[in-house]
């Protein structure tokens, strides 16, 4: 099977829902076709400042989660990447044939900076896109799943990679992006021009996972729509009612054409309705797994252990066959 890596962040105490439709929902789909790898990159995490108790905590609660939504550890590589120390350590040899030019023009960075300024953000923050490339490389990873917004980081690896071999002989293999499906680009409930993100304003606007229930409802009643009265996708002209309908889509499995065929006319009222049972029936068992999960934390850090052991066996070699090359070691 071919070889698939991808991974998410611990940095909140629960997904969104954006995490869920637009990676999570699709991870779990391609298990049965590649032999997959997933992380949870706290190294990236604390790019930016967390606290170490807390952050302990999202780790095994994000590992929870990875498995209530549907991530067979038996049969995909579920692991934290901390635990494998070649992470780092490739990030490193990959920092050297990095050009600083070329880390700069890195979006991701300059939009996390945009607010607070360079000044005080740290070098990790800047450095981030070669950890990431470190991650798909040590894995000897084909495709990398992802939504739209990581893709430039994928291109840098794909860029990295073809240069080290070039300059060093075919040590690396060369990554392709798979760029998740558009229809599952979630955007943020109260405000649905800009993506759902764990670092918006408020939280209203926010589906956690981990939510309650009855939570989830009355965020999704409250969402913004528009005066017009019509259910129908129009990203322009109707982001908070197309974002709707694009939810309801990943969590029926129906398509949008056929949902609005089905709601227009009906008012807003009973369409909200509408999408806040699909939600919660979709993300109820989840939660509920989720929570089970937790209460076994021994059982949880057995396993991660043992996953760390399978994932550093891959990444030992890769590491090593990187580091002869250089001429090191
Ligand atoms: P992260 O933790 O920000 O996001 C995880 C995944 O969720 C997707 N996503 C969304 N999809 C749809 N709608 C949204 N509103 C939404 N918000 C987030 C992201 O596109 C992503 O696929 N740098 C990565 C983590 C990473 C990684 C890697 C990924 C580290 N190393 C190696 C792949 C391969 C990140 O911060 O994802």
């Amino acid at each position: 099977l071919p070889r698939l890596y991808s991974g998410m962040q611990p940095s909140s105490g629960s997904l969104h829902l954006g995490n869920y439709i637009g990676a999570l929902q699709q991870w779990r789909a391609m298990q049965d076709d590649y032999d997959a790898f997933f992380s949870i990159v706290d190294l990236h995490a604390i790019t930016v400042p967390q606290d170490p108790a807390v952050l302990r905590e999202q780790v095994r609660t994000l590992a929870a989660q990875y498995i209530a939504g549907g991530i067979d550890p038996d049969r995909s590589c579920l692991y934290v990447q901390s635990h494998v120390g070649a992470h780092a350590q490739l990030q490193w040899l990959l920092s050297t044939i990095t050009g600083f030019g070329e880390a700069s023009r890195m979006t991701q960075f300059k939009d996390k900076t945009a607010k607070g300024g360079q000044e005080a953000a740290s070098v990790g923050l800047f450095t981030y896109p070669i950890l990431m490339a470190a991650d798909i490389l040590l894995y000897d990873t084909q495709v990398v799943p992802v939504g739209d917004d990581q893709k430039q980081h994928v291109e840098l690896t794909r860029d990295l990679s073809e240069r080290f071999n070039k300059r060093f002989g075919k040590t690396f293999t060369v990554p392709k992006p798979v760029i998740l499906d558009s229809g599952a680009r979630i955007y943020d409930l109260q405000n649905p021009a800009s993506k759902m993100s764990k670092s918006a304003e408020t939280d209203k606007g926010i589906v956690w996972l981990l939510d309650e229930p009855a939570r989830t409802a009355k965020k999704i009643r409250s969402a913004v729509t528009d005066t017009e009265g019509s259910i129908r996708a129009d990203k322009a002209e109707k982001p908070g009612v197309t974002n709707l309908l694009g939810i309801l889509s990943a969590t029926t499995g129906r398509s949008v054409d056929d949902l609005s065929a089905e709601f227009d006319g009906q008012g807003y009222g009973a369409f909200k309705t509408a999408v806040a049972d699909a939600v919660v029936a979709e993300l109820a068992p989840v939660r509920e797994r989720t929570l089970e999960l937790l209460a076994d934390p021994a059982e949880l850090d057995r396993l991660l252990a043992a996953n760390a052991d399978r994932a550093a066996e891959v990444a030992d070699a890769t590491l090593r066959r990187a580091l002869e090359a250089m001429g090191l070691r």
